[in-house]
């Protein structure tokens, strides 16, 4: 295995070969400009990574990787226009930078090339990559959905979240990892077993997302703070606060995600005030532990060598306390 710096550094080397300048350049240029403007890049690691446990050589990963970095910015680009994002990754947002449309047809074409980036690879393999890719972009487009359903319904139960937030979030977790586990010639099962894990951790993933958005720092968080609340999400913080607080606090909760104010620095305050007064925060931090810990569970059963297992546990325990 190699330190995670590496796989960063290596895929974004791989990723600069990718982006170079096109025509259109209105359909290309915001392309690159969000594949550019950073981010964590995650998933490609965890792409490399899992390709590194199950084989001696993971360049091979490299496309998958990349197909997975492109989608799930493509994804960002189309969920900005839908949360009507202003910051991302400390940047306008392709839509503010642009416009709507600029941001749903080049979100289009990412998805496409994203599609495209496993035809490097043999019939088989390319099948094998292509199905989990298809059933993880239908699955993340419906959680999204819900995600913008569950906005103006409020009886969202804790539930149909677990539900919305493995589907928008936590599948290319797991996809992610199955991709290097296919790219590796890895068995079924423990093809499987690596998608478990990983489909636990994203759930873990999601929920801090969750909270950072309330509690995050605005200097270096780099989304707008409060978006959620502006957008009456229905989050792990929300749903946990309505259960603990009492009847006359509840109804003024659900007031406030009632309204859309012109300034909403108040509302924030008092939803935060209440995230905390009832101990949905501390709730919150437990439930990313227990997600966390399952997806060690997933590990157990793994027929790897000890020294990979403790590297993805350390991971594990990196993202939880991740700040951005
Ligand atoms: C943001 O994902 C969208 C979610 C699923 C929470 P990341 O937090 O991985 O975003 P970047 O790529 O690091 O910016
Ligand atoms: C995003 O969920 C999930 C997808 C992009 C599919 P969020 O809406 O919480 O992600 P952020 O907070 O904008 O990154
Ligand atoms: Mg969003
Ligand atoms: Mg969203
Ligand atoms: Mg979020």
């Amino acid at each position: 295995m190699q330190e995670l710096s590496i796989y960063h550094q290596e895929f974004v080397a791989h990723l600069q070969g990718f982006v170079t300048a096109k025509q259109p350049e209105n359909l290309y240029n915001p392309i690159h400009y969000i594949l550019n403007l950073g981010g964590k890049r995650l998933r490609p690691i965890l792409t490399l990574m899992t390709a590194d446990v199950f084989s001696d050589d993971y360049s091979e990963a490299f496309q998958a990787a990349l197909a997975v970095e492109v989608f799930h910015n493509f994804s960002l680009v189309h969920d900005d226009i839908m949360d009507d994002a202003p910051l991302r990754r400390g940047k306008q947002t392709v839509h503010e930078k642009w416009d709507i449309n600029t941001g749903i047809l080049s979100g289009d074409a990412m998805l496409i090339l994203a599609y495209q980036l496993f035809e490097y690879y043999e019939p088989s393999k390319f099948q094998q990559l292509a199905k989990l890719f298809s059933k993880t972009a239908i699955e993340v487009c419906e959680g999204q959905q819900y995600d913008i359903d569950f906005e103006t319904r409020d009886n969202v139960s804790i539930d149909e979240y677990l539900k919305m937030i493995t589907y928008k979030t936590a599948v290319l977790v797991g996809a992610a990892m199955k991709m290097g586990a296919i790219v590796a010639n890895a068995n079924c099962e423990d093809a499987q077993r690596i998608y478990d894990f990983g489909l636990n951790l994203g759930i873990a993933f999601q929920l801090q997302d969750d909270y950072l958005d309330a509690f995050g720092d605005p200097e270096t968080f780099g989304k707008q703070v409060g978006g959620d609340i502006i957008e009456n999400k229905k989050t792990y913080l929300y749903l946990k606060t309505l259960e603990f607080l009492d009847e006359k606090d509840r109804v003024q909760l659900r007031h406030l995600f009632a309204i859309q104010p012109n300034d909403p620095t108040d509302k924030i305050e008092q939803v935060k005030a209440y995230f905390i007064s009832s101990g949905a925060d501390t709730a919150t931090q437990e439930a990313i532990e227990m997600y966390t810990e399952k997806a060690f569970g997933e590990l157990e059963k793994l027929p790897i060598e000890e020294s990979k297992k403790e590297f993805l546990r350390s991971f594990g325990n990196t993202l939880m306390k991740r700040t951005v």
